[in-house]
């Protein structure tokens, strides 16, 4: 078993907070996330898969065509948007990093699984001090 990791980076706006709840009860909750006029996020996805080495090409998967997956699925709905409105597999949810995981693994899950490898790890950078891992 090999595990191999591809990088990519979006920026995104989103708040935290609950519509049933009061700015001030969200403010207290969620903090400085849940500014009622958004705020944004330099985010840093790892993407790792794992799986047998596939002998006639030396690798797990193709880098190129990972890189495509995560880019269609993921990079092409989230860069530049407002993940709490605009990203019709995160409609609904409370916009943390550990939900933002969750929709990105089950975006990804199915179509890495096409290609004979499995889908490890999601991980969300969303600060320098801050990061989820999600293993399904
Ligand atoms: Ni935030």
């Amino acid at each position: 078993m090999i595990f191999l990791t591809r990088r990519e980076r979006f920026n995104a706006a989103h708040r935290l907070f609950r519509a049933d709840w009061s700015d001030e009860k969200n403010m207290d909750v969620f903090g400085k996330c849940s500014n009622p006029n958004w705020h944004g996020h330099n985010y840093v996805l790892y993407v790792t898969v794992k799986g047998e080495l596939n002998p006639e090409f030396g690798f797990v998967i193709n880098l190129k065509i990972l890189s495509k997956i995560i880019n269609k699925r993921i990079i092409e709905k989230l860069d530049h948007k407002n993940l709490n409105t605009e990203v019709d597999f995160l409609k609904g949810k409370i916009m943390s990093t550990e939900n933002l995981a969750i929709g990105i693994w089950e975006q990804l899950m199915p179509e890495i699984q096409r290609y004979g490898c499995q889908l490890h790890c999601v991980k969300i950078q969303e600060t320098e001090n801050n990061f989820v891992e999600y293993f399904g």
